[in-house]
């Protein structure tokens, strides 16, 4: 007697910036009936990395959690692909479906080919041409071997393209974390936290900051504290501090440099909470990449604090200038910014709310579910 089985699939998260872009597509598995689970592989674990995230956006609890921590990039990448290849292994699901760009995105991807399940990447071929950033080489590698890449902005299919990625994989769907976003402003907003932090609405810049390039050396870290005592002679600033830089700011002794002028700091924050601040704020400081969308979204200036970006729609018709650790252009837009001459930035093809409709209408398509 042949007994039907129900194609499943495998939605892979590990560490923060994944959270909001997994859950529109949840959402969206779950209204079209199709069979999944939630694989949790615990590169991040606080609670206000991780599982704020979940009770925010309502992610249902991990279907299976890998529990792996923090650890160096091999020990970290190894340690989710020994976990997840068991799992894969025991379930043979149809597909995993990976997002961004951390450690947890190429370990479970390459765990999945290897074993002949179909990869499907979301938020493919964006390239920041610096090998020196692990993510840029997380990026490369998933979408060599990924069978469905969907992409947010145009530059991406460039990117794939030029490396050898037939056009038919390829699938331009916008940003699944803008879905996220717009489905919940107006909850964000609600929130009651310019009184609980001490902060006026459009008058303080919101700084975010844990790129290793900007953090991980004494003199780099200073350079971007030297960046925020100025902001700070200029408007107040809400820093919410990451853990990476926590442990840094104390390993160097750098946390004595940070002037006490106009500044609220405070532990990393929740969706919702970050969502209200940005949307209340004059101007944003970060090395973040998804902040650069979410902040061109909202139309709120922003100033990022890297070399480059993957993602130059922000530039080239949002809301993010480029400023690398530079305290010369730092002055030069933040000046610009708080006297209301900066630019306004132009909406954005496809960032709509729609894209994870868009993703699963192409999985089921394509996977004949
Ligand atoms: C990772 C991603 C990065 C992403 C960032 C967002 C990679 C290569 N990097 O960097 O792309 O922008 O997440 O946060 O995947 N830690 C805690 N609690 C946690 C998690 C981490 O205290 O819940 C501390 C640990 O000391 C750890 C350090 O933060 O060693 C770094 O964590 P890790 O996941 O290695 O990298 P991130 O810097 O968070």
């Amino acid at each position: 007697m042949s007994r039907i089985v129900k194609k499943s699939i495998y939605v892979v998260a590990g560490a923060r910036p994944n959270f909001m872009k997994i859950a529109p597509l949840i959402k969206e598995f779950q209204k079209e009936s199709v069979n999944f689970k939630l694989i949790h592989t615990g590169q991040h674990y606080d609670y206000n990395m991780s599982k704020v995230f979940f009770d925010d956006l309502g992610i249902p609890e991990p279907d299976i959690h890998l529990n792996v921590g923090s650890a160096s990039h091999a020990v970290q990448t190894a340690s989710i692909m020994i976990e997840f290849e068991k799992i894969i292994i025991k379930e043979k699901p149809s597909l995993v479906v990976v997002v961004g760009d951390v450690n947890s995105t190429i370990a479970c991807a390459l765990v999945a080919k290897k074993l002949h399940v179909k990869v499907a990447h979301i938020e493919a071929g964006l390239r920041s041409f610096n090998m020196k950033m692990p993510e840029e080489i997380n990026r490369l590698l998933t979408d060599q071997i990924s069978d469905f890449l969907f992409t947010t902005e145009k530059s991406a299919a460039l990117n794939l393209k030029r490396e050898g990625i037939s056009a038919d994989k390829i699938f331009f769907v916008g940003n699944v974390m803008i879905d996220t976003l717009i489905t919940n402003l107006e909850k964000a907003k609600k929130l009651k936290l310019l009184d609980k932090y001490n902060l006026k609405k459009n008058d303080y810049a919101l700084i975010t900051l844990h790129r290793p390039s900007n953090v991980d050396t004494k003199e780099n870290l200073e350079k971007m504290l030297n960046i925020l005592n100025f902001l700070q002679e200029k408007i107040k600033v809400f820093f919410p501090i990451h853990p990476r830089t926590k442990k840094n700011l104390e390993k160097f002794d750098l946390e004595k440099n940070i002037k006490d002028l106009n500044i609220v700091l405070s532990n990393p924050i929740g969706y919702l909470e970050f969502l209200n601040l940005m949307t209340n704020s004059k101007l944003i400081l970060t090395d973040s990449g998804g902040i650069q969308e979410e902040a061109s979204y909202l139309k709120i200036p922003i100033l990022t604090a890297r070399e480059g970006t993957e993602r130059p729609i922000t530039v080239d018709e949002g809301t993010n200038t480029i400023i690398g650790n530079d305290l010369a252009k730092a002055k030069k837009y933040i000046e610009e910014i708080i006297s209301n001459k900066y630019k306004q930035g132009k909406i954005i093809e496809k960032w709509d709310g729609q894209t994870a409709k868009r993703i699963v209408r192409i999985i089921k398509e394509n996977l004949n579910i």
